[in-house]
């Protein structure tokens, strides 16, 4: 194991009915609330006028609210939200909504506390030091954004997407209640499933030794998740299932798993890129590219891949070759995504190799891709052909 510090200050509020807490929850914080949302599932579903009500009777100000935060949400939205913030005092930020919701909020959080523009702290030039306070009502169960202070924000202008975060931007608390998934559609349950699995791969594959706590972890949420999705496909409003999710999809991105190793992350480096360009739901590139990231790089460490499709896709060591052991593992794992009704091409979006090189060159920006292994531009331009 690394050397590490295990730091995460969100309170997690979880269960049926939790969202009376939230008056208690507000109180330490001042009265004046910027209520950030999506683009309308919580007035459909009724969750809108709970959480207004609830914060009426919490004694808080909501004349400020920022609604049509976009799935991938946008930097334009971000600066528009830390005006609000600016022109009218705010002391709070209510999130309700699913991982876009809540990376927005973020943003604006951080940048209503500095005074240039937003996406320097995106771009990493300047670490938010200070950020307004914000808690988070979940809606869907995928990105962990809930309980970690990571933020993914897109510049639609110049076509980039860069994830960003500092101990200044976790949530002070988050409510989670199972109901408030009942509504997810099917498709972004799916993707939802894919995100948090993709989450824990990214985090398995490392080259720390002596992790043997953190695989058997990684390989609990794998199988949890495994074992429940296809149930809950089949009753999308199953209390159980929805509850085993969404705590799988919190558990596999807090920090819980990933104390002592660093993941690799070039996976989700590429489909940034990607959903900079053609705006696709960030884990249906997700599920496309990650096999293929799997394919080219697993002779960098061979072990870790057979020990995955052993532990966890159930393949059998029966004399196979450690690499035919560790291709049937991420043949299962495709299949798997694709019996759940995950695209499987980059052509399942109409994407075509035209942009290829310009998103292999927004993933290099960021300097160093890949912790497991570190990807040249050849290395990414290939796992994009592949999944082309
Ligand atoms: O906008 P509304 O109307 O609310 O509809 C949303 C949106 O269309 C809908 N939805 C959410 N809850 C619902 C619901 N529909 C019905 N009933 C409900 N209860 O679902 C759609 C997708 O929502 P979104 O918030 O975009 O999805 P998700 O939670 O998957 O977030 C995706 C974003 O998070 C980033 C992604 O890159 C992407 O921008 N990520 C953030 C991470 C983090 N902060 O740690 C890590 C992730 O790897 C990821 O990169
Ligand atoms: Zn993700």
């Amino acid at each position: 194991m690394d050397n590490f510090t295990f730091y995460n200050p969100t309170k997690l509020i979880f269960g049926k009915g939790q969202l009376e807490t939230l008056p208690q929850e507000m109180e330490a914080y001042g009265k004046n609330v910027l209520l950030v949302y999506g683009g309308g599932s919580i007035k459909r579903s009724g969750l809108y006028d709970d959480v207004i009500n609830t914060l009426h009777k919490a004694g808080a100000t909501v004349t400020t609210e920022l609604a049509g935060v976009e799935p991938n949400p946008r930097l334009s939205t971000v600066r528009k939200g830390v005006e609000l913030c600016k022109e009218n005092q705010i002391d709070f930020l209510l999130a309700v909504g699913g991982g876009s919701v809540i990376d927005c909020t973020k943003a604006i959080a951080a940048g209503a506390k500095y005074d240039g523009d937003v996406w320097d702290i995106v771009l990493k030039k300047q670490i938010a030091t200070e950020a307004l306070p914000f808690g988070t009502v979940l809606t869907l169960a995928a990105t962990g954004s809930e309980m970690n202070a990571g933020s993914v924000i897109t510049n639609w202008e110049t076509n980039e997407k860069y994830g960003w975060g500092s101990p200044v931007t976790f949530p002070k608390f988050s409510i989670l209640d199972p109901v408030n998934t009942f509504t997810v559609p099917k498709d972004h349950t799916v993707y939802g499933i894919v995100d948090m699995m993709s989450h824990v791969l990214e985090q398995y594959f490392h080259q720390t030794t002596n992790t043997p706590l953190q695989d058997r972890m990684c390989e609990a949420v794998l199988t949890t998740v495994m074992e429940t999705a296809p149930k809950l496909l089949e009753d999308l409003e199953s209390y159980e299932h929805r509850e085993t999710i969404l705590y799988n999809g919190t558990i596999a991105l807090n920090g819980m798993l990933q104390m002592g190793y660093r993941g690799d992350w070039a996976t989700h480096g590429i489909e940034h890129a990607v959903s900079a360009i053609y705006d696709i739901p960030h884990a249906g590139g997700l599920a496309i590219l990650f096999p293929n990231w799997m394919e080219h790089v697993m002779g960098a460490n061979l072990s870790r891949f057979k020990q995955l499709a052993v532990r966890v896709f159930g393949v059998q060591d029966n004399g196979s070759t450690d690499e035919e052991i560790a291709l049937e593992g991420i043949r299962r794992l495709r299949e798997f995504w694709s019996s759940l009704g995950a695209p499987t091409r980059l052509a399942d979006y109409d994407i075509d190799d035209k942009n290829i090189d310009k998103m292999a060159d927004h993933v290099m920006s960021q300097g160093a891709v890949g912790n497991f292994k570190s990807l040249s531009h050849e290395d990414v331009t290939s796992i994009l052909k592949a999944s082309l």
